[in-house]
């Protein structure tokens, strides 16, 4: 008998042109590029134009994917984004980005995990091309974390940047006791209790106005490495795998300490840890996609390997996705 399974078939991403350095974010706060460097491993991060939102970022990473995929925009049945920063408070950013692709066939909504916004869109779409609902899904994390940050605050302003990043996933048939590829288990958790660590102080029903963001860092960051690792042990359990099978692991990129220690707890040679922090800071739900894409350019990812995604942030929201390459 022939299954569906959801396989990446291209990927894209963009990053704004404005690059904002360490040292520049010491000009606005009393911080230093040290602190932020041994805290983070942040060094520097991207910042859209001001005529830049959040769906064209989104646009240019999704036509990108398209085209790695050797896909036309008219074959794309749904078209999901994961972001909390939506252009507007609705219609869903992804109704733009179908827009602008020129879709007219298929449909588009937005989904709101914040970090783990990417691995609830690559389960979502998972499960519509495994139920025979959807053939070619477009699944983009796009935001722009800059329109929310307080830039008086030092402990959130020097974390976040911005960017976009989409995978093409395909439906492709595959029968008993054939090698599986593409998704091959998705784990997802949310926890509200936590919901106030984590947050934007505004919103159309409570204040009417946007709001911004606001961080218990330490508080999130003392959750995160026993989330992000329940999670991925899930995966390993599900199908069968452990560390060493792992060919890449593919994080969040939210602070280099965090992902070092997750890798470390878990087992998985750091050697095999896809870092981008670095370069983008945390893009939320942006932050997978675009370190996938940098290694699958750079030559890195390869057909056939055994690649986790897993992401942890703002509800508290998490989860992992493994895949066959
Ligand atoms: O995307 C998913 C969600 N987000 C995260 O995963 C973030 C999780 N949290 C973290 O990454 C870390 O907690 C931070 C990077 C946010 C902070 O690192 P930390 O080691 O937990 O530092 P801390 O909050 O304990 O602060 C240490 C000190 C404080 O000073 P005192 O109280 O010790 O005098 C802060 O006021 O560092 C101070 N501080 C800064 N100093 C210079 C906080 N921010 C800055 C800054 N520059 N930008």
């Amino acid at each position: 008998m022939l299954k569906q399974r959801a396989v990446v078939a291209g990927v894209g991403s963009y990053l704004p042109e404005k690059v904002m350095t360490n040292d520049d974010l010491s000009k606005i706060v009393d911080t230093t590029s040290e602190w932020i460097v041994q805290r983070t491993g942040i060094e520097r991060r991207h910042i859209a134009a001001e005529d830049q939102n959040t769906s064209d970022l989104a646009t240019i990473a999704a036509n990108r994917a398209l085209e790695d995929a050797g896909v036309s925009a008219q074959d794309i049945d749904l078209i999901i984004v994961a972001t909390s920063t939506p252009d507007n408070t609705f219609p869903a950013t992804a109704v733009a980005v179908q827009h602008n692709l020129g879709n007219q066939t298929g449909y588009a909504f937005d989904v709101q995990a914040v970090c783990s916004g990417f691995v609830y869109a690559m389960t979502i779409a998972d499960s519509f091309i495994r139920a025979g609902n959807a053939e070619t899904i477009l699944v983009i994390g796009a935001e722009t974390f800059s329109r929310l940050l307080d830039w008086t605050d030092r402990t959130t302003c020097v974390l976040f940047g911005d960017g976009a990043g989409a995978v093409v996933m395909r439906a492709q048939p595959v029968a008993d006791g054939e090698p599986e590829q593409g998704i091959l288990s998705c784990h997802l958790r949310s926890d509200g209790s936590h919901k106030q660590k984590l947050y934007v102080d505004g919103g159309p029903s409570s204040t009417q106005t946007t709001g911004q963001l606001r961080m218990q860092g330490r508080e999130v960051f003392k959750h995160a490495v026993g989330m992000i690792s329940g999670v991925v042990t899930d995966a390993f359990a599900a199908s069968g795998t452990t560390a060493d099978d792992l060919t890449w692991f593919i994080p969040h990129q939210a602070n280099k300490r965090i992902i070092e220690a997750s890798a470390e707890k878990l087992g998985i040679d750091i050697n095999k840890v896809v870092m981008t922090v670095e370069g983008h800071g945390n893009t939320s739900a942006a932050s997978i996609p675009l370190a996938l894409d940098v290694a699958v350019k750079d030559g890195r990812v390869q057909r056939g390997d055994l690649v986790m995604l897993e992401a942890m942030g703002g509800g508290f929201t998490w989860g992992s996705v493994l895949l066959r390459w």
